[in-house]
This record gives structure tokens, sequence and C-alpha cells, in this order.
């Protein structure tokens, strides 16, 4: 058998899960993960229910949907904050808010895959999109069309669900919420974009576009 180095397994291995990650083969996985919260929550009040259906992986994503359902229960409205896999009947809502992270320049599979199953109702529907990435964490032109065309693959995998709005937020990297090849990965692809770890949401954008564009969208007779 051919032998290799220490360095030539880490650098071949890299290489490898690189691969798979990009092809989704390999979803990244997460070390600790009791630690992360997956927020869900209900808002009863009559009338108009809203769905605020999200995918996360490490938690950050969760908190920005949370945000989102929150002003639209302030503003009177019921809302169901709901993690995707765990939706099942979606038969009752007259608006629904569909975030996810992204990975791999697009939002997580299932989620495109949840937009797909419930085309019907959702082309019926008023729905908005969102996302969380790390394009973001320099906000400028560039980045601003980078992040808003990692909507391309849903728009294109499900056109018959057209969103009335599609904002993109800029998200939050915990290398210790990450397993270790992803995390590994991660830095080196973030260390070459000069990306640091932190939290980069910005809860008062996030309110303000959940306040001036979702309720409006979602409500309106
Ligand atoms: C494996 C992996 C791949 C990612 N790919 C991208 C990407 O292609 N573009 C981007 O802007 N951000 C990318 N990100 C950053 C995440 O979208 C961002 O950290 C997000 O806030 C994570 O949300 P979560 O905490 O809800 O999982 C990636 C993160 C990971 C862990």
């Amino acid at each position: 058998m051919k032998s290799m180095t220490r360095r030539q397994f880490i650098v071949n291995s890299t290489v490898v899960m690189g691969g798979l990650i990009g092809t989704g083969i390999v979803q990244p996985g997460v070390t600790m993960a009791d630690e992360i919260e997956f927020i869900e929550s209900a808002c009863e009040k009559e009338g108009k229910k809203i769905l605020v259906a999200y995918e996360s992986n490490c938690g950050s994503t969760s908190g920005v949907a949370k945000a989102i359902a929150d002003v639209i229960c302030r503003q009177g409205i019921g809302v169901d904050l709901r993690r995707i896999g765990n939706i099942t009947d979606i038969s009752s809502y007259t608006g629904v808010v569909i975030g996810s992270a992204v990975k791999s320049s697009a939002w997580y599979p299932g989620v495109i895959g949840f937009v797909k199953d419930h085309q019907d109702h959702f082309s019926r529907i008023p729905v908005v999109y969102f996302l969380t990435c790390l394009a973001l964490y320099k906000d400028t032109q560039k980045t601003r069309e980078l992040a808003q065309s990692y909507f391309n693959p849903v728009l294109k995998a499900v056109p018959e669900v057209k969103p009335r709005a599609m904002e993109a937020f800029s998200g939050a990297l915990d290398y210790s919420k990450l397993n270790m090849v992803v995390r590994m990965i991660m830095k080196s692809r973030m260390e070459k974009q000069g990306i640091p770890e932190g939290d980069f949401r910005d809860f008062q954008k996030i309110e303000s576009w959940a306040r001036d564009t979702v309720l409006p969208n979602l409500t309106a007779a």
C-alpha cells in the first residue's frame, strides 16, 4: 500500500470532504448539537395566521426567524415559528416567511424541497424569503448581489412560487459549533476571504424588514 505523510493525509482529506460538502453528499454537522437552540413558538391571535419556517445548522438563522416572528406577534397577528423538519400541516396559514442559512451558495436542499412539496399552497398565499450568509460580512454592492444570487436555486427549482420579497442578512460564524473537518475547511476559506469568527446579525435591520416589508406583504387583504 502506498504510504503518505500526515500533511498529505490532511490535504487529501480536506479536498475530499470539501468536494463532498460542495455536492451536498455530506451535510455540515455540529459537534455540540445539544447546546444549539432551534427556537419554536406559537403566538395565538384571532384572524390571519402566519408561518415563519426556517432551517439552520448552528442556530443563528433560528434567532433571525424568531426576531421576525416576534415583530409579527407584537403587531397583533397570529404566528407560528417552526423549524422546517417539524412542519407537518401548512393548510391553516394565510401567509408564510421561509428562511434558510446558506451552504455552498444556496438554501439548504431540504428548504428547497419544502417549497417544492407545498408549491400549490404557496402559489396561492403571499410568501417572502430570507437567508443568512457570510458573504454580507462586508456590505458592498458586489456582496449584496452575490447574497441575492443565493436565492436563484430555489427560484429556478420552484418558479411557480413567486415571493413578494427576498432579503439576505448577515449571519454568524462560530467554529465551536462545527465538526472538526468542516471547521478546518471553513477556517481556511474564511481566512482567505478575511472573515473572522463572530455574530454579524443586525437585529435592527431584521426587525425593520419584518415590520416594513413582511407585515404589509403578508397581511394585505
Ligand atoms: C459548510 C458551510 C458552508 C457555507 N457556505 C456559505 C456560502 O456559500 N456563502 C456564504 O455567504 N455563507 C456560507 N456559509 C455561512 C453560513 O451561511 C452562515 O454562517 C450562517 O449564518 C449559518 O447559519 P446557522 O447558524 O443558522 O447555521 C457557510 C457555512 C458553513 C458552515
